[in-house]
C-alpha cells in the first residue's frame, strides 16, 4: 500500500520538548523555535501552505486571518482549552475543523483558583512581601489580620468541569457552595457538593463573600461582571478570576477596589493580556489585589497532556475520523 503523506503542521509557539519530538515523528511539522508569538504576517504566510495550524491563546485567529488560509488548511488544533482567540464560526464557514484540549487542565486550574481563594482573604502574598522587604518587626495580636475562610459563601460563576473541581476543593475548606450557570448541574452533583443554584446572577453576587469566575469567555460572557453587576457586590467581598479577563469589566473593578467598594481581587487573567492596567499594579502594591501572570494551568504535567491531546486530535482527523475534542459554533 502506498504510504500516505504526513500532514503539514504549523505550530505557533515553542511547546515542551517531548511534545515537539512526538510531532516531528508523526507529522511534517514547522516549529517555532523562538518562544514568542509569530507576527500577523508570518502567521498569514504560514497558513497558506499547511494542513493544520496549532495555535495558542496568544494568537489571534480571526475571520480576516482565516480568509487568508490556503486551501489545504483543514484543521485548527488549538493547544489550550479556551478558544476565544479563534473565530470558530468563520472557521466552520470555511470548512475548517477546530479542536481544543479540554479536561486535562481542570485540576491544575482548580488548584490555582483555590490557592487564590485562600491567599486573598488571608493576605498571604502581602505577608510574603513584608518578609521580602525586610519589614517584619515580629508578631502582634492585631497586625495584618485577614478574614476566616471557613463558613464563608463562595459563589462560582460557571459550573463546568473547572467550576466543579473548585467546588470540591472549597468544600474541604468548609466554604458554602453557591453557583450560577446557564443551567443547573445534575442533582447528584449538586447533592455531592451541597451546592445552591442561583438562576439570578445579580442575586447571587449581592450575597457572596468570595466570587470565583470559572466560565469561558464567549460573546455571551463578555463583561458578564459589568459595571452594573460589580456594583451589586458586597463591600467586604473578594473576586477571584482564573478564567478570562474579558469576563469582568476590569476598569470598573479596579475603580471599585480603589474606592473601597469591593474588598479585593485575585486575578490570574487580564482583559488586555499581556498588558496589565497600571492602576491594578498600584493596588497590588497596596495589598488590595493579587496579580498572577496567567499561571492557572501552568504545570509540566498539564502541558504534556495538552500536547498529547493536540496530537490525538490531529491523528484522528487525518485517519478520517471525527477528532475527540471538536469545538462547534453551537457549543459557544
Ligand atoms: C487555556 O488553555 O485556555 C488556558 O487558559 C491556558 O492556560
Amino acid at each position: 500500500m502506498a504510504s500516505r503523506k504526513k500532514p503539514v503542521v504549523l505550530v505557533t509557539r515553542k511547546l515542551p520538548e517531548r511534545v515537539e519530538e512526538r510531532m516531528r515523528e508523526l507529522f511534517d511539522v514547522r516549529l517555532n523555535s523562538k518562544d514568542w508569538p509569530l507576527g500577523a504576517d508570518d502567521l498569514a504566510e504560514g497558513i497558506k501552505s499547511v494542513d493544520v495550524l496549532v495555535p495558542t491563546l496568544t494568537d489571534r485567529i480571526d475571520e480576516k486571518l482565516i480568509a487568508q488560509a490556503g486551501p489545504r488548511l483543514k484543521l485548527i488544533a488549538n493547544f489550550g482549552n479556551g478558544v476565544d482567540h479563534i473565530d470558530v464560526v468563520a472557521a466552520a464557514a470555511a470548512g475548517i475543523t477546530v479542536t481544543n484540549t479540554p479536561g486535562v487542565l481542570t485540576e491544575d486550574t482548580a488548584d490555582a483558583t483555590m490557592a487564590l481563594i485562600l491567599a486573598m482573604p488571608r493576605r498571604i502574598v502581602e505577608g510574603a512581601g513584608v518578609m521580602l522587604d525586610g519589614d517584619w518587626d515580629g508578631w502582634s495580636p492585631t497586625w495584618m489580620l485577614g478574614h476566616r475562610i471557613t463558613g464563608k459563601q463562595l459563589g462560582i460563576i460557571g459550573m463546568g468541569r473547572i467550576g466543579q473541581a473548585v467546588a470540591r476543593r472549597a468544600r474541604a475548606f468548609k466554604l458554602e457552595i453557591n453557583y450560577h450557570n446557564r443551567r443547573p448541574v445534575a442533582k447528584t452533583i449538586e447533592k455531592e457538593l451541597e451546592a445552591t443554584y442561583w438562576e439570578s446572577l445579580d442575586q447571587m453576587l449581592a450575597r457572596m463573600d468570595i466570587i470565583s469566575i470559572n466560565c469561558p469567555h464567549t460573546p455571551a460572557t463578555y463583561h458578564l461582571l459589568s459595571a452594573r453587576r460589580l456594583k451589586l457586590i458586597r463591600k467586604d467581598a473578594y473576586i477571584v478570576n482564573t478564567a478570562r479577563g474579558e469576563v469582568i469589566d476590569e476598569s470598573t473593578l479596579t475603580r471599585l477596589i480603589d474606592s473601597g467598594a469591593i474588598a479585593g481581587a485575585a486575578l490570574d487573567v487580564f482583559e488586555h493580556e499581556p498588558a496589565v492596567n497600571p492602576r491594578l499594579l498600584k493596588l497590588a502594591r497596596e495589598g488590595k489585589v493579587i496579580l498572577l501572570p496567567h499561571l492557572g494551568s501552568a504545570t509540566i504535567e498539564g502541558r504534556l497532556a495538552m500536547g498529547d491531546k493536540v496530537v490525538i486530535n490531529i491523528k484522528t482527523f487525518f485517519d478520517g475520523h471525527k477528532p475527540p475534542d471538536r469545538v462547534l459554533p453551537k457549543m459557544l
